[in-house]
């Protein structure tokens, strides 16, 4: 595998552009949150941050989309940062073999959501954060600004609003954890602060700053530690095995890194130590996965061989 440093970054990316934009007309935009539809699925950035500080991008790479799932990967670490190993006695960390929003496991797993990344998990970790901070939703927004040195990123309120006036499933998730005592919350305060979070509209280029302190252990943009190695190290292995939902296998035989996606497009994933890259693109395949940034991350990795593998 070559260093970082030699390998040549724009013509990588001009590379997996070109392969994003070979799947032109494959996928759906999101629509069971209306104001996801609005998006332009002719739209294609990508970015990538190494542990260096070096910054690079193509396309739409700072045009702000919407993060949704890939909240999930700041909730997990900001809870696990804050609260620790506790949290795994609400929430496992196997892959679920399920559709990101689906209620069939949780029903014989008595309450105990399979992994933090599908819906129920992410609504038991926010859960979590929310104790712990006061402000699950603020806690994610201010880490995204302080790493990505945006200030201006914040949730986007219509979508926000969107999502909870067609979020029967996730409210039926919340109740049904609830029931079996794993919410310290109420259920209300729980999904405000699980939409609000979700709607959070940022771009590649913030997405990549605030996730590199994965690809460097651990260690935040200002050299500060937010986690120890060993932590960073769970969390890019749950990223692996869950964070793409019922297609993780699939994602790790094309990329071969631990990644987290999310319904408005983005795939953010993480090269340990070398580089944070995050690649959009609103159309999805049937898992929820962009199809776009699936075929960029797969075009980067294949190209460059760097991956865990
Ligand atoms: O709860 C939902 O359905 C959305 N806020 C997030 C789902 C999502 O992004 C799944 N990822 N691919």
């Amino acid at each position: 595998m070559d260093a970082a440093h030699t390998l040549d970054f724009p013509r990588l990316l001009e590379a997996a552009e070109a392969a994003a934009r070979a799947t032109a007309g494959q996928g759906r935009v999101a629509d069971y949150i209306p104001a996801l539809a609005e998006a332009d699925p002719e739209s294609f950035g990508m970015a990538v941050a190494t542990v260096d500080g070096e910054l690079y991008g193509v396309g739409d790479w700072r045009r702000p989309f919407s993060v949704q799932s890939i909240s999930k990967l700041f909730t997990l670490a900001l809870a696990l940062s804050h609260g620790g190993d506790e949290l795994w006695r609400g929430v496992g960390r196997e892959p679920s073999g399920n559709p990101f929003n689906s209620l069939v496991q949780l029903e014989s797993e008595h309450g105990i959501p399979r992994n933090p990344f599908i819906n129920a998990g992410a609504l038991v970790v926010t859960d979590r954060l929310l104790s712990l901070t006061g402000d699950a939703a603020g806690a994610v927004r201010e880490f995204l600004r302080r790493e990505s040195g945006n200030d201006q990123l914040d949730t986007d309120a219509a979508v926000a609003a969107s999502e909870a006036a067609h979020g029967h499933r996730n409210a039926a998730l919340a109740h049904f954890i609830a029931s079996h005592d794993n919410l310290r919350n109420p259920v209300e305060d729980v999904l405000e602060h699980y939409y609000a979070h979700c709607a959070i509209a940022t771009s590649c280029r913030d997405l990549v700053l605030a996730g590199s302190f994965l690809a460097r252990y651990g260690v935040r943009t200002d050299g500060s530690r937010l986690m120890t190695r060993s932590e960073a190290k769970r969390v890019n292995s749950v990223l692996l095995t869950c964070g793409t939902y019922d297609a993780a296998g699939e994602f790790a035989y094309r990329v071969g890194l631990p990644g987290k996606s999310g319904v408005g497009g983005g795939i953010l994933a993480i090269i340990p130590g070398r580089a944070a890259v995050c690649a959009w693109g609103p159309r999805l395949d049937r898992a929820g996965n962009s199809v776009a940034a699936v075929a960029a991350l797969d075009s980067l990795t294949t190209l460059s061989g760097y991956s865990v593998f």
